[in-house]
């Protein structure tokens, strides 16, 4: 019998209208334009302001769009994996809402909380259940509402971090595209370094802890840094040889838009031209699960069927992993 293989067959994307400027911050703390420019790459990034609206509903404005492009009704979906670490709630997951909100009615789903991971550790999941063949149509989401748990008095964070996701539908193929390779990393002795540390069981939220800021998110940028420029280079590059590539085969590297300097970082181990490196970190800052779909949904019109990509992150956890796709269509 012939593999298998799972195929990005679509791809969609939300972010925001609400737009927040370097400029915007430099009112909140003390930053400047200048020093966020040089020191990241990212010139604004979108905040979903809407009352009541929460990550389901950028979920669904990324998905709903993709199937009526596609002419799929929502029925016809088996699974929705979605990576976020900012669920509408703690529990139930965000993927039932989406499901729920689609019309979706016949599918199953659960959430990946894998932070900037998140989304490349849901499409290794969600390939795995149309190689089985018991799945025919899967959408995995990477979505977050960063703004929910950043503090816009740290300068650490705040400047950093947006709102938005993007989304990919998998379908079974028994041609020689799809997700070919992944090598998928956590080391969770890292967990310190990038964290929200209340809300969880370990620190159940209370007054004190709201009143110490604990339920927003933490990070020790420099050490992140640090993991984050060697762990993502390497692995990217493991990806590529191991696979038998050189950087001449790979068409597109889709990078983690945490940090430009990270990128680079990647890119030049990996001995990539700039024009390959697929970059939107000055226009949405870092989305969390949310870069490499919308990295995916902005870029999509460049790629042609069996273009080699590695897509790689690196996030909190720590989490780290690249996957080398080669694209369907
Ligand atoms: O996506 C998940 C994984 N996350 C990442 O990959 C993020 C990794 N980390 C980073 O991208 C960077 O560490 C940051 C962008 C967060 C910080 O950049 P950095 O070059 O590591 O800055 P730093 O923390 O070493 O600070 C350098 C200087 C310090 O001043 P002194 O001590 O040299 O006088 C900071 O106080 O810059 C100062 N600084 C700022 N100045 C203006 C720190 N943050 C800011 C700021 N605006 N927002």
């Amino acid at each position: 019998m012939d593999k298998i293989n799972a195929a990005i067959t679509a791809v969609g994307g939300y972010v925001p209208e609400t737009v927040l400027t370097n400029a915007d911050l430099e009112k909140l703390v003390d930053t400047s334009d200048e020093w966020i420019r040089t020191r990241t790459g990212i010139v604004e990034r979108h905040i979903l302001k809407e009352e009541g609206k929460a990550t389901s509903d950028m979920a669904v404005r990324a998905i709903m769009p993709m199937l009526e492009k596609n002419n799929i009704d929502p029925l016809e979906i088996d699974l929705i994996i979605c990576a976020t670490i900012t669920g509408d709630h703690v529990f139930p997951a965000t993927a039932n809402i989406v499901a729920d909100k689609i019309g979706a009615k016949n599918a199953w789903g659960y959430d990946v909380a894998a932070a900037c991971s998140g989304f490349l550790y849901a499409l290794q999941t969600g390939a795995k259940f149309i190689e089985s063949g018991t799945h025919k149509k899967v959408i995995v989401v990477g979505v977050d509402k960063m703004s929910a748990i950043i503090d816009y008095t740290d300068r650490n964070t705040c400047i950093i971090f947006g709102d938005g996701g993007g989304c990919v539908l998998l379908e079974p193929t028994k041609e020689d595209v799809g997700i070919i390779d992944a090598k998928l990393h956590s080391d969770g002795s890292g967990r310190e370094f990038l964290v929200q540390p209340a809300g969880g069981s370990l620190m159940p939220p209370t007054h004190e802890t709201i009143d110490a800021r604990q339920h927003y998110v933490y990070q020790e940028g420099k050490t992140v840094f640090k993991f984050a420029v060697t762990n993502m280079a390497d692995v990217s590059y493991d990806v590529m040889t191991r696979n038998g590539l050189t950087s001449d085969d790979v068409d597109w590297l889709v990078p983690h838009q945490a940090n430009l300097r990270i990128i680079d970082a990647t890119a030049n181990r990996m001995g990539l031209d700039a024009s390959k490196v697929l970059i939107n970190i000055q226009k949405y800052g870092n989305t969390t699960a949310g870069t490499l779909p919308l990295l995916l949904w902005d870029f999509e019109s460049k790629f042609k069927k069996g273009d080699n990509l590695i897509l790689s992150v690196f996030g909190g956890g720590f989490t780290w992993g690249a996957i080398y796709v080669k694209w369907a269509y």
